[in-house]
């Protein structure tokens, strides 16, 4: 599949497109997103695009039809700088447009992503999943990632809570910019 995509922060202009994207791969999370008594995806959404912590990276493509209300949003990031220290960030949120994965775009916006982070200070990435989120699995282990520890049956229904980090390698941020 080719795709023309950018790959840029939101603003609060795209509040509902990402509020909209959220809500389409909701049910890819478990447990949804909307599930997690923490104010629901609304909520979620605003926090992030209103603090000067947080934001969401998204690949849109470049081209869309008047009629998409994402707006060609087929892959979203989002993060939270200075999680636990100043210099790390937390992963919140990732995924996919179901009908655009396996494409390698979760690629190319986490490649964004690493970029967009070193350029802000951050050294060390955090994020989790769960158990049985094979996919996930696999593409933070190839990512670097490394699971340092393990909530069991932390989700219910024995489902696991992986904790996952990465230090960021700063010669790479060099390295771009020659
Ligand atoms: C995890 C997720 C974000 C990956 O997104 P994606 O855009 O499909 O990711 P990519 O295409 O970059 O990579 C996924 C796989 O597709 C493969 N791939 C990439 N381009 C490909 C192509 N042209 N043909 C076939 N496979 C391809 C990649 O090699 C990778 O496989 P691997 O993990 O075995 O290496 C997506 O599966 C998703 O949205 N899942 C639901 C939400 C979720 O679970 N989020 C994480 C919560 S912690």
């Amino acid at each position: 599949m080719q795709l023309d995509i950018v790959i840029r922060e939101t603003t609060k202009e795209d509040f509902h497109r990402v509020l909209r994207f959220i809500e389409l791969v909701d049910g890819d999370f478990y447990p949804p997103l909307s599930k997690r008594g923490d104010g629901g995806i609304s909520e979620r959404v605003r926090t992030s695009l209103a603090a000067s912590n947080a934001n969401y990276v998204v690949a849109q493509m470049t081209e869309t039809e008047p009629s998409d209300d994402l707006h060609g949003f087929v892959s979203m990031v989002g993060f939270t700088r200075m999680w636990q220290q100043e210099d790390d960030a937390y992963i919140n949120f990732l995924a996919t447009h179901p009908s655009y994965r396996k494409n390698g775009i979760a690629h190319l916006l986490y490649s964004r992503l690493e970029e967009i982070l070193l350029e802000k200070g951050v050294n060390r990435v955090y994020l989790c999943t769960w158990s049985d989120n094979l996919e996930a699995i696999r593409f933070y282990e190839k990512l670097g990632y490394m699971a340092y520890s393990i909530v069991l049956n932390d989700r219910g229904n024995g489902i696991n809570t992986l904790n996952y980090r990465k230090r960021l390698d700063r010669k790479f941020l060099m390295s771009a910019k020659q």
